[in-house]
Formats: C-alpha cells, structure tokens, sequence
C-alpha cells in the first residue's frame, strides 16, 4: 500500500483543498474558530454517525480536517473544498447528487449519506506536513 504525504502549510483557516489518495478524492481542511465552536456545540450523541470533532482530528491539530473527498451515500465528490461558499446547509461539505450535507466536521447532518465522511489512517510527520496511508 502506498502513501501519500501532504504539505498543509498553505491552506489558511477556512481553506481546504484537495489532494488524492488511492486515486480517490481527498480533502485537508482548516477550519476557523468559528468552525470549530460549531462542530463542538453540537451534541454528537444525537448525530446519525455519532462523532466528536476531536474524534474526526488528531490530537494538537483539531483544526486540521482530513477526511476523504467520497460521499458515503453513492460516491460522487462532494463540494466544500475549493468551491468558495458551497458549503452546504452546516458549513462543510454539500454532495450536489442527491442532497447531502456535512457540517464543519464532515459529519453527516441531511440527506441521504449514512454516513461521515471517511477519516483515513493518517499521521502528522511534522507541523507542516502529514503522511496519509
Ligand atoms: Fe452524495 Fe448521493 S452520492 S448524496
């Protein structure tokens, strides 16, 4: 199995951008201040895919969102990552095909997706750069 290393250095808060692994979509996300009150204030209890954002990150860096760019509903690429405002109704990622929506912590919010988005194996290898695979 390869992997894949990413340079995060350049992605600004409120940015994300898309990088690919195992030939799959795969978005690295900063989040701002506010995306983070927001994730955090939800009561991940009563999500359908219950998740903390902490569990959605790694510890040090919950500001840092990797997850991969692939819809659990059916598979199309969802928008929220170089799309500018389309971030769907709780400011993450929206999948156009059928109407999913995911919140600032790729969790699954509305719509058809049963799922969060994926979080891959991955790991920080310095503050700047992280390995994924
Ligand atoms: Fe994303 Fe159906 S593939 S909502």
């Amino acid at each position: 199995a390869s992997s894949t290393e990413v340079d995060v250095s350049a992605i600004e808060p409120g940015q994300a951008i898309k990088a690919v692994f195992r030939k799959q979509p795969l978005f690295v996300r900063r989040l701002t201040e506010r995306e983070i009150e927001e994730a955090n204030a939800v009561d991940a209890s009563t999500l359908r895919d219950p998740a903390t954002l902490a569990e959605m990150t790694k510890e040090g860096h919950t500001d840092m969102l990797v997850t991969m760019g692939v819809c659990t509903h059916l598979g199309c690429v969802p928008l929220g990552a170089g799309e500018g405002e389309i971030k769907g109704e709780f400011g993450g990622y929206f999948c156009p095909c059928h109407g999913s929506h995911y919140d600032t912590a790729a969790r699954i919010r509305k719509g058809p997706a049963p799922l969060n988005l994926e979080v891959p194996e991955y790991a920080f290898t310095s503050d700047t750069t992280i390995t994924v695979g």
